[in-house]
């Protein structure tokens, strides 16, 4: 009876950050903050979409007459039509059934077969949306949103920013977990060309909570450090890999967006100062690269899962290599891993860390305690061996100054691009409805 009780009491500690519907405590918990949901170049003016975000459907648009993107509910409040059907007039949006029209605030404007004054009294619910550095967040959540965190080393200085996502076919918090797990850098990404070997045991990784989330460090025996910053619910920002011969360790923001319980996005800024130039040149062969990567990570994943090809065989041309590698990992650890079963051991303390934050902020959620506010001061950079914001990290609003436009990239493959949108837009929801 004890043990059941504890079994009872560990399920719901090990569920609480993985549902993310309106009503689940992650669902709830992730609602209060903002969220990159869409890239800002495939929102089209006059061409709604549909969008499904934890678990919940809604209609994407950008208005014809203010350029501005706006986010209401999937479905008409009439007879339940999916509103991404329909079309835009201005910056309202009508419903392709019976043509009642909705003003982006989401008040109903008109009711073609009906007097005005039903219309008064029929609403959608209207989201706030705001375009950043190449993306469109989006706030879910009840009441006022919190202020729209900014990034001001990715949103001010010279050279480009890549932006980049892409979907994986697994709980969201699987690839959160990874990021704060750098003792499987050596064993997953062993081969790549970039040497991780010995990286990452337990003795030299360290997690300490900041004011954003954790800390997460790991020292090499020869006193050199990796440091990550984890920022609260499910942002990293780290220096990733360099991408291309010009650019070194770059910074990069990631975030883990649920679709649903079962598929995640990955919304991704790469920061690369360059001169104009060198800008130029990364960007003509960062284009070349999206085209060149032929196999969609996700399909090869499946292959490599139902063990019908195996990793090693394929050419690393190909694809994008660390992507899939990942994609096995994860994946193979089923699309929601059963963390009831697992043993986690000291090199797994990034992993204890960021759970034990979650649990702390749900728990608060659930006693209607205050949640805390997390921000990140600007102490909280990331460093790689010595690279402290390497590569030249010199920024103070020099894009700006110079009146130039911030050079947004965007870094997909072409091959991906299509999974994406047909994942955003709940494709695997509604052929299960
Ligand atoms: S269902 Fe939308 S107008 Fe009838
Ligand atoms: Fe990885």
């Amino acid at each position: 009876m004890k043990n059941e009780a504890v079994a009872a009491d560990i399920s719901w500690q090990v569920d609480d950050f993985i549902r993310t519907g309106p009503t689940e405590p992650a669902g709830r918990y992730l609602r209060r903050f903002w969220h990159p949901v869409y890239h800002s170049v495939d929102l089209v003016a006059g061409r709604p979409v549909p969008l499904r975000i934890m678990s919940q459907g809604f209609t994407l648009y950008r208005g014809d007459d203010s350029g501005a993107a706006f986010l209401v509910d999937e479905r008409c409040p009439h007879r339940g039509a999916q509103l991404s059907a329909g079309w835009i007039e201005g910056d309202a949006l009508r419903c392709f059934y019976h043509g009642w029209k909705f003003d982006s605030t989401g008040q109903c404007v008109e009711q073609p077969a009906e007097n005005s004054a039903f219309a008064a009294k029929v609403a959608i619910r209207s989201y706030p949306v705001r375009e950043y550095l190449g993306l469109v967040f989006a706030y879910l959540g009840e009441g006022e949103p919190p202020e729209f965190p900014l990034y001001p080393e990715f949103d001010s200085f010279d050279g480009l920013l890549e932006v980049d996502s892409y979907s994986r076919n697994c709980n969201y918090f699987q690839n959160l977990e990874n990021a704060l797990d750098m003792s499987h850098v050596g064993f997953v990404h062993g081969d790549n060309q970039v040497a991780f070997n010995g990286i990452g045991d337990g003795k030299g990784s360290k997690a300490v909570e900041s004011s954003w989330g954790v800390t997460y460090s790991y020292t090499r025996p020869d006193g050199q450090q990796r440091i990550q910053q984890f920022g609260m619910p499910n942002i990293f920002y780290m220096l990733a890999l360099p991408t291309d011969e010009d650019i070194g360790w770059q910074e990069s923001l990631f975030w883990w967006v649920p679709i649903d319980d079962e598929l995640h996005m990955q919304f991704s800024l790469h920061r690369v100062p360059a001169d104009a130039q060198t800008a130029a040149r990364i960007s003509q062969r960062r284009q070349q690269r999206r085209g060149e990567i032929d196999l969609a990570h996700q399909d090869v994943c499946e292959q490599v899962l139902n063990g019908m090809l195996r990793l090693r065989d394929l050419d690393p041309k190909r694809i994008d290599l660390v992507r899939l590698q990942d994609d096995v990992a994860q994946i193979g650890q089923g699309r929601i891993a059963d963390r009831k079963a697992e043993r986690l051991g000291s090199a797994d303390i990034g992993v204890a860390s960021v759970r034990r934050l979650w649990r702390q902020e749900v728990s608060r959620l659930y006693q209607g305690a205050a949640l805390r506010t997390w921000r990140r001061g600007p102490e909280l950079v990331p460093a790689a061996w010595g690279l402290v914001g390497a590569p030249a990290r010199e920024f103070g609003g020099v894009a700006g100054s110079e009146g130039r436009e911030l050079a947004t990239v965007d870094v997909r493959p072409y091959v991906e691009v299509k999974a994406q949108l047909l994942a955003l837009h709940g494709a695997a929801a509604r052929a299960t409805r």
